[in-house]
């Protein structure tokens, strides 16, 4: 039996703000329980929900040393379909009424603390990880803290550490002597060749630097990040070391995305029966929203965060544009207040066409997926992204720009020789995009059959984990050697 630990700031059920919490409730329930042991250690946030921390079990606590003091580290445990969670507690620390927050020193503090506690817990709970598996920036330190601090105990000798980049712009970044300061790492460790960048200490590097493997989530994303345009300013490491590097595409939950179970959905269907189907969700939500009651309208969601990262600034340059067009646009998700008003704008302007539902919940987006016909996703930069992988699984029609994940996930549409999951652009262009919707609105009104063939072809991929999760495996046995 080989040991895996994860570690990271979010995971579904317990905490999620994004993508990466899917991976970490995702991932280790489908790594094989008769060869590996897989647990996570996650921090105890006072703003979990609940009915979630009503599931945690008080295991002990201790007192360690940090930044200067003494700090309170409590360990809770849960577990959920086989997967062992441990929580660290320091209220201190994780009470803010969101996990993340916006002071980046203190954040600094916050992800230090949490990443020198998982692996001082480790010999606490008796459970030797032969692979500790980090995710962002939040848990950069494990790999730096694991290589120096914790080699003088037999306990942590030889344990391996893997980075998983699952979005290379948050780096955690600060003045040297500060992180210093907190961190408590000797000025050995703030070199160019370390944690050291521009002028600034950097986590993420620090663990990129240390662990013995990285990955992102994707290959293409693998590839970008090599680059000056999509390298985020660590480009030069990534090139320097490719050879530790690979891209690994993301997968969701098969399960929890089902249009043939889905509870949150009133009209389950499934790859044969959509055509008739699919639509009934359309127009339910169509009456739920607000908008325009008519099944033969092309729906168009967008579920994400509102970020810049997700393309948002190509439509608002043509949103006017493209509400003259025969489609109606939902949107749901919360963020940068400019996105958040240019969508309560339009959805004002163009009242029977757009809905925008600026909050987040999960029911809804499940009814957005089953409702659309097509999901817009044109990512400036992409690591992998999970709403496309949720649309194919829907029958709901990606149209995204070829960059990361998305690029490795959907197959653009050939009308001449009748492949592709779905319509792409290339260039980051406000008309390219609009262009490319509209290519699409035209097979879904003037060709409905080929319209309905790509929703055969999206449907039959598979990017559940099954392939994913055997590549992290092989990862593990050949790290472990
Ligand atoms: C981040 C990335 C997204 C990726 C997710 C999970 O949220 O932005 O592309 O799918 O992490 O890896």
């Amino acid at each position: 039996m080989k040991n895996i630990l994860f570690v990271a700031s979010e995971g579904v059920p317990f905490i999620k703000t994004g993508g990466l919490a899917d991976v970490v409730g995702s991932l280790p329930k489908c790594i094989d329980k008769k060869y590996f042991d897989v647990r996570v250690i996650l921090p105890k946030y006072t703003c979990m929900k609940q009915e979630m921390k009503d599931k945690l079990e008080y295991v002990t606590h201790f007192y360690m040393d940090f930044h200067w003091k003494n700090e309170y580290v409590g360990v809770l445990k849960a577990e959920v379909d086989g997967v062992k969670y441990y929580f660290i507690d320091n209220e201190m620390f994780f009470g803010g009424f969101t996990p993340y927050g916006d002071n980046a020193l203190y954040e600094i503090e916050k992800f230090a603390f949490f990443s020198k506690a998982a692996l001082s817990i480790l010999p606490i709970i008796d459970f030797r990880p032969d692979v500790i598996h980090c995710h962002d920036w939040q848990t950069g330190l494990v790999p730096v803290y694991l290589k120096e601090r914790f080699q003088g105990n037999e306990f942590f000798r030889g344990i391996k550490s893997i980075m998983t980049i699952h979005n290379l712009k948050f780096q955690g970044k600060w003045s040297v002597q500060e992180v210093k300061d907190i961190t408590g790492l000797p000025d050995y460790f703030f070199t160019s060749d370390k944690l050291e960048a521009y002028k600034d200490a950097n986590i993420l590097k620090g663990g990129i630097v240390y662990a013995d493997a990285i990955t992102t989530v994707s290959q293409t994303y693998a590839d970008e990040i090599k680059t000056a345009f999509y390298g985020e300013n660590l480009d030069g490491l990534l090139r320097a070391r490719e050879h530790d590097l690979r891209g690994i595409v993301n997968g969701i939950d098969y399960d929890e995305f089902n249009p043939a179970t889905d509870k949150n959905i009133p009209h389950p269907y499934n790859a044969i029966n959509f055509r008739k189907e699919k639509v009934k969700n359309k127009t339910d939500l169509q009456k739920e929203l607000g908008l325009k009651v008519d099944e033969k309208k092309m729906m168009i969601g967008i579920v994400s965060r509102l970020t810049d990262q997700k393309g948002f600034d190509l439509i608002a340059y043509i949103m006017d544009e493209l509400c003259h067009d025969e489609v109606q646009i939902v949107v749901l998700g919360t963020g940068e207040e400019r996105y958040e008003n240019m969508f309560r704008h339009f959805d004002w302007k163009y009242n029977d066409k757009v809905s925008a539902n600026i909050y987040y919940s999960d029911p809804l987006s499940h009814k957005i997926y089953a409702a659309s016909d097509a999901f817009l996703m044109p990512s400036l930069f992409e690591p992998c992204g999970l709403s496309q992988l949720m649309s194919l699984r829907y029958g709901t029609v990606p149209i995204v720009r070829e960059t990361g994940g998305l690029k490795d996930t959907v197959e653009p549409y050939n009308e001449y020789n009748s492949t592709g999951t779905g319509f792409s652009f290339v260039n980051y262009n406000a008309h390219e995009m609009l262009g490319t919707i509209r290519y699409a609105e035209k097979i879904y009104y003037d060709k409905k059959r080929e319209w309905n063939k790509i929703i055969d072809r999206a449907m039959a991929t598979d990017f559940s984990w099954n392939v994913s999760a055997k590549k992290y495996m092989e990862m593990y046995d050949w790290l472990i050697g």
